[in-house]
């Protein structure tokens, strides 16, 4: 398997989600091949929770990466797992249209470019 997808598998494993039980890895490689994860993390409060993709984009924005090749997300579902709303607006801000690979426990994947998962973007370009 590639590594990008086994740091999502195994990010997936420290996910703090105790309201749900619903766990998922993220995994984004920077220009330089450099990778960061990251798992979602629950709040009692439910709104504040953040989603595995948002806290890898952010670990990596905070540790100086700025150009993106590829993120790969892992979930427990037979249907494979994409990314919400929310994230979608997060990652086509940071990455723009960068290939994502979805991918479940028993290996099963898909790959998507962020232009097809979100198509006619609110960006920068507007402002
Ligand atoms: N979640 C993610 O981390 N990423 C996704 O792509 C979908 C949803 C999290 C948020 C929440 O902790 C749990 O999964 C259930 O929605």
């Amino acid at each position: 398997m590639p590594d990008l997808l086994q740091a999502a598998l195994e990010a997936r494993e420290n996910a703090h989600a105790p309201f749900s039980n619903f766990k998922v890895g993220a995994a984004i490689e920077d220009e330089s091949g450099r990778i960061f994860r990251g798992c979602n993390v629950e709040n009692a409060t439910y709104g504040l929770t953040l989603c595995a993709e948002r806290v890898a984009v952010f670990k990596a924005i905070s540790e100086g990466a700025r150009k993106f090749r590829r993120i790969a997300v892992a979930a427990d579902t037979s249907v494979l797992t994409p990314p919400c709303g929310a994230c979608r607006q997060i990652l086509w801000e940071f990455c723009g249209d960068i290939e994502l690979t979805l991918v479940n426990l028993q290996g099963k994947t898909e790959n998507f470019q962020m232009r097809d998962l979100f198509p006619r973007p609110f960006d920068a370009s507007f402002l």
